[in-house]
């Protein structure tokens, strides 16, 4: 075998990651960057020829370093990104030294197996059924894809049609419910898997943005044949819950009919309420729906990218992702899982070992305080904010999502809000991102990282206040 000196690229990126991890707490947390500025720096024409790897992956460390934006900094509230665990760092850095192609059980019997403990620890700490079935996906919109291609496939089969084998042409249709305000992953998925986002039948929302159970039922009512249920653990802008048990029973007595109907929840935010003792009444009834999508990339703090897609009925989920080829080695029987039977992906990097570390570093007690520290943290910086006089909160803040209004003096809340947000972005002590919610430009803040104390939140305050009070 070629010879390579690992130790001098291992020397070129240990200092500079030990800088970078050290300098989070203090570091800017964006900097908004002109593209020119970045390429002028790192672009140029491909090289005609080779150069040493190490002194290449140094000069990357060092030239794009300045423009990294320090999502696991404790002050990073943007969109719902995740921090990152020490636990899941290492797992990262094994994962790349080791280069594992997870696809098959037989490539790499080992990472297989991890996946396997941490798939079984999932469904343990979720309290979800034990028999369910997982595949690692990159993230909640694969997750999701990935729950209602099973969804799809299961309620076809049920009236008759192989969709594996048919495809959507000449099929039954599908009644697809979602409500007016779902994830945007949701209707991405549908199109995706020939289902369309528009032939979609929606049910309203109420002003928390969950589902209206109601509505759910009038709709359901008027329905024959196949049908999919979409709902919702943690909305993006409000934080809030579908009302799961009103939706099983709802379910439930739709099916005495005679109808398959499949219910998927979109709990890339929320699923991991169901580790927390004091949250866990947000998320009652929801073991008794179809399948589940998360984020281990969002409140468990894994690496990016790390999804999760987990079906009840084991055969669907794998029937609708399988595959075989006549050069790989397939495994079967209950001892061997091959992670292709499971997610859309054929060769992929071994990101359930992530998972395995975060989870048994925290414990079942640990993921709870996380997901407690997270909405404590998310209701102090609630308080804090409307104590001002300058900012409105307009969701009821049961979980890690805020909504803000900010009152300018002049009245145009919805400029002001873009206006303190890029003020704030600008001066790099906390990122926040904005929304359009209910016809209004509001800031959000999503409290999704193991790092962020009260001190970041105090001090993400204070930089908010400096930008409101320019006006
Ligand atoms: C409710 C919800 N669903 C799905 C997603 C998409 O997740 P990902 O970005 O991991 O694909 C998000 C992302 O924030 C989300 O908030």
């Amino acid at each position: 075998m070629k010879e390579s000196n690992w130790k001098a690229i291992l020397d070129a990126v240990t200092e500079p990651a030990l800088e970078y991890l050290g300098s989070l707490p203090e570091r800017p947390v964006y900097r908004p960057a002109d593209p020119k500025d970045v390429r002028a720096i790192i672009g140029g024409p491909l090289p005609e020829g080779p150069a040493p790897a190490e002194e290449v992956v140094a000069g990357l460390a060092r030239d794009l370093e300045p423009f990294v934006t320090a999502h696991s900094c404790g002050r990073y509230f943007g969109f719902v990104i995740g921090g990152l665990h020490p636990a899941a760092y290492g797992a990262e850095l094994l994962a790349a030294t080791w280069d594992q192609n997870a696809g098959l059980y037989a490539v790499t019997p080992g990472v297989a197996v991890v996946e396997e403990v941490a798939l079984e620890w999932l469904l343990d700490l979720l309290d979800l059924p034990r028999d369910a079935s997982a595949g690692f996906v990159t993230g909640g919109q694969m997750a999701t894809f990935t729950c209602l291609a099973a969804a799809r496939d299961a309620v076809l089969r049920d009236v008759g049609w192989d969709v594996e084998a048919n495809g959507l042409q000449g099929a039954p249709q599908v009644n697809v419910i979602v409500k007016s305000e779902k994830h945007a992953t949701v209707p991405r998925a549908l199109r995706y898997l020939g289902l369309g986002h528009t032939s979609t039948i929606e049910v309203a929302s109420d002003h928390e943005s969950r589902m209206d159970v109601g509505d759910l039922a009038r709709v359901l009512s008027g329905l024959q044949g196949p049908i999919i249920v979409c709902v919702e653990a943690g909305n993006v802008n409000t934080g809030s819950f579908d009302d799961f048990r009103g939706i099983a029973n709802v379910v439930e007595d739709h099916r005495t009919k005679g109808a398959p109907v499949w219910v998927h929840v979109d709990g890339a935010v929320g699923l991991w309420a169901r580790a927390s003792e004091r949250h866990r009444t947000l998320v009652e009834g929801l073991e008794r729906l179809d399948s589940w999508s998360t984020d281990a990339h969002k409140l468990l703090n894994v690496a990016y990218d790390s999804g999760i897609a987990i079906c009840r009925d084991a055969s669907a989920h794998r029937a609708a992702m399988s595959v075989h080829a006549s050069y790989l080695i397939h495994s079967e029987g209950e001892m061997a899982r091959d992670p292709m039977d499971w997610n859309p992906e054929f060769s992929r990097r071994a990101r359930g070992l992530g998972i395995y570390t975060t989870l048994k570093t925290l414990g079942r007690s640990g993921v709870g305080q996380l997901v407690d520290r997270a909405c404590d943290l998310s209701r102090r910086f609630a308080t804090r904010l409307e104590a001002t006089g300058k900012a409105e909160i307009l969701n009821d803040v049961v979980f890690n999502q805020i909504l803000v209004r900010w009152l300018a003096d002049n009245g145009d809340n919805d400029a002001f809000a873009d206006r303190v947000i890029d003020r704030v972005q600008h001066d790099g002590t906390a990122f926040f991102s904005g929304t359009t919610w209910d016809g209004r430009r509001l800031m959000r803040i999503s409290v999704s990282d193991w790092a962020t104390d009260e001190d970041d939140v105090d001090r993400s305050v204070d930089a908010l206040m400096r930008a409101a009070s320019k006006g």
